[in-house]
């Protein structure tokens, strides 16, 4: 899968994606990541890529001109018309279904806004997908790129290792992930769990899924209304709720 990168900072954006396992899995042939510089397609004696909003207020907006100079570079190269993901707080909020549906497209484009954003006329011509990655607001479009990113990238077969892709994970089947230990066993007078030392699988089976309902029903109560339980781990979260005061101190 190839991503292409839209922006004004292309180092922040390549040193952040070429470490550890994205990096890795670049090197090993399974992602590939292109930053490309709105800058360089500027048409102007001085390169300027913003200029002032019509209508008055402050800030500047990023011009249409050099964003869509980019853009056709890169559907050139890709010989179609690529999705083009554009990161802003006004955008759907992403989760980790989306995560998998961007992981089965061959290109993916994200276009990475500053100052007070993006000339509208460029963003109707080629923006496919407006996504935000939160209720809050960042001073450019990189980070969200990146978080993207990373996330999409995981749900790309050979990028995780079999021991990195556990088949277990927060938000599979809705649920939180269970508390994980490892050695020594005891630390600062906290021991490990005995059933995890049991050796009996069944056991533990049971006992991470029941962690997992009731760390679900502690932090992110939210989720229980989409997760496939049993009667038994229906009592259990509806127990938990009954205990927890308020879910964001819970332990
Ligand atoms: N740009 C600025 N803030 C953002 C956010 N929360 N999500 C996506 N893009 C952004």
């Amino acid at each position: 899968m190839k991503f292409y990168i839209l922006t004004l900072f292309p180092e922040m954006v390549m040193n952040g994606l070429r470490t550890s396992i994205l990096g890795r899995a670049e090197k090993n042939g399974y992602l590939s990541f292109e930053a490309v510089n709105i800058r360089d397609y500027a048409d102007n004696k001085h390169l300027r890529v913003d200029d002032y909003t019509y209508g008055g207020g402050a800030g500047m907006l990023m011009r249409a001109q050099p964003v869509y100079g980019a853009y056709e570079a890169v559907e050139k190269a890709v010989g179609s018309r690529p999705r083009v993901v554009y990161l802003t707080p006004q955008g759907k909020v992403f989760n980790q279904q989306m995560a998998k549906e961007f992981a089965k497209e061959q290109n993916l484009v994200f276009l990475c806004g500053h100052y007070e954003g993006i000339d509208e006329r460029v963003l109707e011509e080629i923006v496919t997908d407006y996504v935000s990655i939160g209720d809050y607001v960042l001073t450019g479009g990189e980070l969200p790129a990146m978080v993207m990113i990373d996330a999409v990238s995981r749900m790309v077969p050979g990028v995780l290792s079999n021991e990195e892709s556990a088949q277990f994970e927060s938000f599979e089947g809705a649920l939180l992930e269970y508390p994980q230990y490892s050695r020594p066993e005891v630390w600062h007078e906290k021991a490990v769990p005995p059933v995890l030392l049991s050796g009996h699988h069944a056991n533990i089976e049971k006992w991470r899924r029941a962690q997992s309902v009731i760390r679900t029903a502690q932090r992110r109560p939210d989720l229980l209304k989409n997760a496939e339980l049993t009667e038994e781990e229906r009592i259990l979260a509806k127990e938990t709720l009954q205990n927890t005061c308020d879910p964001q101190k819970a332990p």
